[in-house]
């Protein structure tokens, strides 16, 4: 029995068509998550003595599919995508083009669009090879990623001896912002219980704050975002005094030390200043409670590098794929150590700097507000495949409520604008849903759209936004209502 009991018949099923393949395409998102969906699934089929070629896509739409069909491949496994595109692959498959399998943890299309013959699940459409948390009850923005359902598939093709490949499926996951509320949950934790088995990955209570491994003291704080903390927080001089006040010596050689530098002793002590300083400026306890949360590392990996920390490997993947070096950083999922993780390196410097740039742009430009939703439209400042990323680190910034969801326009070509949307958990309480809203919307503008609950996006076509915001706004609007 594989990690995830629900999905063992459908997980046996795609394994089996796969072996029955003489060779696979293997077709995957561009993001951490879609990078180490296609890391596991490309290891489980070397491992199978299954012959395949990995291609990856900034966006399944109708005309990269048909481009995949041209390739001639027989069998294409789709990871981390393709349930939201199963309308146009339906029609591929029916026409015979070619077989597809899919590990994908997106809403799936309308069974209603699909091809005849491709049944429906819960009124989503859905097929004999289709691997998906949420085709049995298991929520796809928070309990599975793409990653996850293609660990899923691994188990099914390679049994117990896949179990290493937990350590990618927990970076995926984190990539996914899948342990937002601190942990990983439901089947991301059975994933990672086969993890620490299998000796590949570890659970500590530790600081939440982001670049614990190679991050010097006063940057580990400055840049802390998700718990803002006065006088701290975006202030380097006071980030510096605040350490030179402990009484520890933080410095090494003239150098400041690491987080992981520290101590057990040191580290209570800085914690403990931290969670002081919070109470005394007045932090809410329920953000002061999330100062320190579940970690994960793997411990096979170097002490000090992005690679031993989930939430680091995630975003040095983010920095190479979503700048068309998935190349990169699928070497680096593989084991590649030397000149694919340098160049991992320098992408994610840049990628830090855009990100960090971007979030400025939007907390000085401000969002535009409609009745239910707000706003902004940053044409050619932010690139299109990390306006996603930047509209949910500006959420809860100055100016930015976390009380409404947010929307973001980027220029993707010369004739279309990328959407991309984002929500908080206790929105998606209250009804809310992105994939829906951005599906309809788009759709309502000849653009479409999908995705998660709490994150979705589209492609539109160049200057429909008021008439596409309309429709968002009426729909979030009728969610909420
Ligand atoms: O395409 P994919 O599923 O991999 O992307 C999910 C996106 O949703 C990520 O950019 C992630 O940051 C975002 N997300 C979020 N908040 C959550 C869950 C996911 O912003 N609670
Ligand atoms: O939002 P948070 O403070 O947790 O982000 C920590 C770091 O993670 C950011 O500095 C950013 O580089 C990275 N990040 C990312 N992709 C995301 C969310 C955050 O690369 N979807
Ligand atoms: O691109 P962005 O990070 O905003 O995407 C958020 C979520 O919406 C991702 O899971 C992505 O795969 C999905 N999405 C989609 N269809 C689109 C654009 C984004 O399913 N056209
Ligand atoms: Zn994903």
């Amino acid at each position: 029995m594989g990690p995830v009991p629900e999905l063992d018949e459908r997980a046996t099923a795609c394994a089996d068509r796969l072996l029955d393949a003489e060779r696979v395409l293997l077709a995957s998102h561009i993001d951490a998550d879609g990078l180490t969906s296609a890391a596991i699934a490309s290891r489980a089929l070397d491992r199978a003595g299954l012959d395949h070629e990995v291609v990856f896509e900034k966006q399944l739409d109708a005309e990269r599919i048909a481009a995949i069909a041209a390739t001639g491949y027989e069998t294409v496994l789709f990871t981390d995508f393709g349930s939201g595109q199963l309308d146009v692959i339906s029609r591929h498959v029916a026409d015979g083009d070619f077989e597809a399998v899919i590990a994908d943890h997106h809403q799936p299309a309308d069974a209603d669009d699909c091809a005849p013959g491709f049944e429906a699940t819960d009124g989503y459409g859905d097929f004999a090879w289709h691997l998906n948390p949420l085709l049995v009850g298991i929520d796809g923005a928070s309990e599975l990623s793409g990653a996850g359902a293609s660990y899923v598939l691994a188990r099914a093709l390679g049994g117990d001896r896949n179990r290493d490949l937990a350590a990618l499926a927990v970076v995926g996951a984190v990539g996914d912002m899948q342990a937002t509320g601190g942990e990983l949950v439901g089947a991301n934790e059975a994933i990672v219980t086969d993890g620490i088995e299998a000796g590949v990955v570890t659970e500590t209570r530790d600081l939440s704050l982001y670049g614990k491994q190679t991050r010097p003291l006063p940057k580990l704080l400055e840049y802390a975002s998700d718990v803002h903390l006065p006088g701290i927080s975006n202030d380097e001089a006071g980030a510096i005094a605040f350490l030179e006040d402990l009484d520890l010596d933080l410095r090494a050689d003239g150098e400041w030390r690491r987080w992981i530098d520290l101590t057990d002793e040191e580290r209570q002590t800085l914690a403990s200043a931290l969670v002081q300083r919070a109470v005394t400026r007045g932090v809410p306890a329920e953000k002061i409670d999330r100062l320190v949360a579940t970690t994960y590392t793997f411990p096979n990996e170097p002490e000090g590098t992005e690679l031993r920390d989930a939430s680091e490997f995630s975003t040095l993947l983010n920095a190479t794929a979503r700048y068309e070096r998935a190349d990169v950083g699928l070497a680096v999922c593989l084991g590649e150590r030397g000149e694919p993780l340098e160049r991992a390196r320098r992408l994610l410097e840049n990628h830090r700097r855009n990100l960090s740039e971007g979030i400025d742009w939007v907390t000085r430009e401000g969002v535009k507000q409609r009745e239910h939703v707000q706003y902004f439209h940053a044409g050619d400042r932010i690139r299109e495949t990390i306006v996603g990323i930047v509209a949910g680190m500006a959420l809860g910034n100055d100016g930015v409520s976390r009380s409404k969801p947010i929307v973001a326009f980027a220029r993707k070509n010369d004739d279309e604008l990328k959407v991309s949307a984002r929500g908080t958990g206790v929105l998606v309480g209250h009804g809310l849903d992105l994939s829906a809203v951005m599906r309809e919307a788009s759709r309502a503008v000849d653009g479409d759209g999908g995705g998660h609950d709490v994150a979705a996006g589209a492609t539109i076509p160049d200057g429909r936004e008021d008439a596409f915001l309309d429709a968002v706004d009426r729909i979030v609007g009728e969610q909420l209502a």
